[in-house]
């Protein structure tokens, strides 16, 4: 066996790209060889400096790739993130700490960048939160029992003089990307989108051998503008008697307002011959299951941690969010990757703005940079963690005063995986 000193830990070149694929395909236990046409869409993501490979005798035996991404917290800023993703160790190679070594240098470089976090979809829960990454928002999903949600079947679009339109791929790759920078904008936990996402959402670049064509519908206000849009596909399951029992599944569904989500869910659960809705990933605090007159019709299917998050840089992340309430607390950060440790002082103002600075003064907190990362985008209760002993309160009351400012009205959600 080869030793580990002897495994090489380098951004690949462009030449390399085919034996990356083929290594990355073997991590997701997919086919090892892509055609030529697939590898050739594949490359558009190829950043060089960012896709990294360990190679042992020449042969590529483990993938990991970065991307610059923004990440919208509460208040609506958003912040440079570092998107961490392709992340796989071939069989033959794992638990030799080759993810510990791409996973370092991948942290020190953006660092040194300059970015605030870095975010991940998490294939395993046990994988990352020893690399300072801590589940920073969740997700739901539902199915809905059609007949059983209480609508009535005479419904003939929004009541409100709103419409819903079907329209093509071409349509969805005019209008969706103003539409979706208006959801993330205001939407904490959501992260930025590139052209690329759009055009594999629809079809005009495809990674994979087989795409199922999804119908795509765009809900428009009274006024004319566009509000909402979503795409689903469905199956064409049959009972006997010649009874419809189709699903329609939802790929992604966004609104920028109440009536739009209400307008495209009430489209979607009055479909003709579909009689169960899945939701798709959703925020746990969605208006779903309550824009059904029996919310009971939608049951959750799916709740799981979604984005992951890594502080890289904590003073910059605590000032970019707005607060509940005003206040100051001190958190004493243990960071034993070295790159967001130490004691900082945070006073946020009644108008919401918060700042924050290295400090000397007693702590109130103590925790480990992973659950300041899960309390950070407002999800999770530090009186919760401190319950779990996750949270130390170094002064009595102090983690119901961070709930009092962390915590927001509704919760984050990222709508997209990556
Ligand atoms: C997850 C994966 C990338 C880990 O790679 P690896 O090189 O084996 O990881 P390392 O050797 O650096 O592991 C570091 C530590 O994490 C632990 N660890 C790694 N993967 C783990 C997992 N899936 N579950 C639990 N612990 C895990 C290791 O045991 C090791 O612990 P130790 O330091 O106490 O010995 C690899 O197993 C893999 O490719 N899995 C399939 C694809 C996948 O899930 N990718 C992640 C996509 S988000």
């Amino acid at each position: 066996m080869t030793s580990r000193a002897d495994i090489d830990v380098r951004p690949i070149d462009e030449s390399e790209f085919a034996d990356w694929s083929r290594a990355m395909n073997i991590g997701f236990l997919r086919e090892p060889t892509l055609g030529e046409e697939l590898l050739e869409a594949r490359r558009a993501q190829f950043v060089p400096g960012r896709t990294v490979g360990a190679f042992d005798d020449g042969r590529c035996v483990a993938t990991f790739r970065s991307f610059a991404q923004e990440l919208t917290v509460a208040g609506g800023a958003a912040v440079p993130a570092d998107a961490v993703t392709n992340v796989t160790v071939s069989p033959t190679h794992r638990r030799r700490g080759l993810l510990t070594r791409m996973m370092a240098q991948d942290l020190a470089a953006a660092k040194e960048r300059g970015d605030v976090v870095a975010t991940l979809i998490a294939a395993e829960y046990p994988i990352y939160g020893r690399y300072g990454f801590g589940p920073a928002t969740w997700t739901t999903e539902w199915t809905i029992d059609v007949p059983r949600a209480g609508l009535d079947p005479r419904w003939a679009g929004p009541e409100d003089g709103g419409r819903i339109d079907l329209v093509d791929a071409e349509d969805v790759r005019k209008l969706g990307p103003e539409l979706h920078e208006r959801l993330r904008r205001s939407q904490p936990g959501a992260v930025s989108r590139d052209e690329l996402w759009w055009q594999l959402a629809t079809g005009a670049v495809r990674f994979h051998a087989t795409f199922h064509e999804p119908f795509h519908v765009v809900h428009r206000s009274a006024a004319g503008e566009v509000q909402g849009m979503a795409a689903y596909t469905t199956d064409d399951t049959w009972g006997d008697a010649k009874q419809p029992l189709n699903t329609a599944k939802v790929k992604w569904l966004i609104g920028v307002t109440p009536a739009a989500e209400r307008a495209l869910w009430r489209y979607l659960c009055s479909i003709d011959w579909v009689v169960r809705v899945k939701s798709g990933y959703r925020a746990p605090d969605d208006l779903l299951p309550h824009v059904l007159p029996d919310p009971r019709a939608a049951a959750v299917t799916t709740q799981a941690d979604w984005l992951w998050v890594r502080i890289l840089d904590v003073v910059r992340a605590l000032e970019a969010r707005t607060y509940e309430a005003a206040g100051a607390l001190v958190l004493e950060v243990a960071d034993a990757g070295g790159l967001a440790g130490g004691r900082y002082r945070l006073e946020a103002s009644a108008d919401g703005a918060g700042t924050c600075a290295p400090t000397t003064d007693n702590p109130d907190l103590s925790l480990d940079v992973a659950d300041l990362a899960t309390l950070w985008l407002g999800d999770e209760s530090a009186v919760r963690l401190a319950a779990l002993g996750r949270v130390r309160e170094e002064r009595a009351g102090a983690a119901r005063q961070a709930d009092a400012l962390l915590r927001t009205s509704r919760r984050p959600w990222c709508p997209d995986i990556f």
